[in-house]
């Protein structure tokens, strides 16, 4: 019974936070009638693959895996430029790596791995090398290529982790400042203590990068402690708070050209730090037949974040009706904390109220339940007729 009650509030308080977001979306809607910039969709899904990281510990380096993996960029017949950490190559034009090693194994941003039964990308194992080419670039194939040489026994070969090389690739293109996204809006989840990612993706090194807050419009400040800004990853929010929230955009300048990137719906979702703590206590521990008794249920939480509470009650069984009341009490000396209380009104108790009263209290976090009994004592002077009331029942 505990567990369902549990389930069922725990998708109350999810509910309410997808309702804020429904509002939010609805709004935003409204006002992007009179907003401009619509990116073409390259059919690029949000969802990156996951590669399969296996046993990474495991792996201990052959022979062949100390060789060092080197990247190199071929420009031209014969012509090998190694690679820094970063490369532009034209849209348009083709890409041409090689990596030292074999076997090896790459790994491609998540457009051109979608790309590959297209035939822009080709990958050929030669002797002392791979060799990828990938043609007919895009702005989307902006981003990371990783080549890990490979530990193979007989057949099954994984990847050395820690011998990998990687170079970020970016494909400027003077009309797309940004990497173009198939949505046009993206939903980040802001929680206090979780560094939260503003994925958008400049295919210029040399864009300049602000951020911008719709409503109230105007530029967010990027002091590189708060909020940061790196041209292969995006803003990251070190600390959101809740006021971060809210719709942003970034806005890329270079030359002429001033885009806008997707707009990112941040929520501000209130995690509690633990479970709560309750403390139930009964106004007496033995109640006369007819008299009131409230059991009290109360626990300290954050003030943003919900704490409900479920009871369970002796008379549950025979469906008799109690009430609650919720209240929230501030806590004096600290804004921040609330005092969540749940209030058991048993009005004329009855033999039937005897028992163990339970109170569960949940957040996001997590539930805890506390209990308390209770003695109903007979009436003094009714004291048969209240028992035999009491057994029918
Ligand atoms: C690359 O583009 C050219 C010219 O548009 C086209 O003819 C060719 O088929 C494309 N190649 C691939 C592999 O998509």
């Amino acid at each position: 019974m505990r567990l369902l009650m549990g389930t069922k509030s725990k998708w109350r308080l999810w509910l309410s936070a997808i309702f804020l977001l429904a509002v939010i979306c609805e709004l935003e809607a409204k006002i992007e009638t009179t907003s401009t910039t619509k990116k073409p969709k390259l059919g690029r899904t949000t969802i990156k693959r996951q590669r399969v990281e296996t046993d990474r510990a495991k792996i201990k380096p052959t022979a062949a895996a100390q060789t060092k993996t080197s990247l190199t960029q071929v420009v031209g017949r014969g012509l090998f430029k190694k690679v820094g950490e970063t490369l532009s190559v034209q849209t348009g034009d083709t890409l041409s790596l090689r990596c030292r090693g074999k076997p090896v194994q790459w790994s491609v941003p998540p457009n051109v791995e979608e790309d590959e039964d297209e035939g822009r990308l080709m990958i050929i194992q030669q002797e002392k090398f791979s060799s990828l080419t990938l043609v007919n670039t895009t702005v989307a194939d902006t981003g990371e290529y990783t080549c890990y040489p490979m530990y193979c026994e007989d057949k099954d070969c994984r990847r050395v982790y820690n011998k990998a090389v990687k170079v970020f690739i970016f494909f400027p293109d003077p009309r797309e400042l940004f990497v173009p996204s198939s949505n046009h809006y993206e939903m980040i989840q802001l929680r206090r203590n979780w560094p939260a990612v503003l994925p958008c993706q400049v295919t210029s090194p040399e864009a300049k990068v602000t951020l911008h807050r719709e409503f109230p419009p105007g530029e967010v400040p990027v002091d590189g402690t708060e909020i940061s800004f790196n041209n292969r990853k995006g803003f990251t929010i070190h600390r959101p708070q809740l006021h971060h929230a809210g719709v942003m955009q970034c806005v890329a300048l270079l030359g002429n050209l001033r885009q806008s990137s997707t707009k990112y719906i941040l929520i501000y979702v209130n995690y509690p730090i633990a479970p709560p703590a309750p403390v139930i206590k009964a106004s007496s521990s033995s109640v006369t037949v007819g008299d009131n008794l409230r059991v009290t249920c109360a626990a300290a939480g954050e003030r943003d974040v919900l704490i409900e509470f479920n009871w369970e009650y002796p008379g549950q069984q025979i469906g008799r009706p109690l009430y609650t009341e919720e209240t929230r009490i501030p806590v004096s000396g600290d804004a921040s904390q609330l005092q969540f209380q749940s209030v058991l009104q048993v009005d004329e108790v009855r033999d039937v109220d005897q028992g163990t009263y339970t109170c569960t209290a949940q957040n996001l976090q997590g539930a805890k339940s506390v209990s308390t009994t209770v003695k109903v004592l007979p009436k003094a002077k009714a004291k048969k007729e209240s028992r035999s009331d009491g057994r029918s029942q």
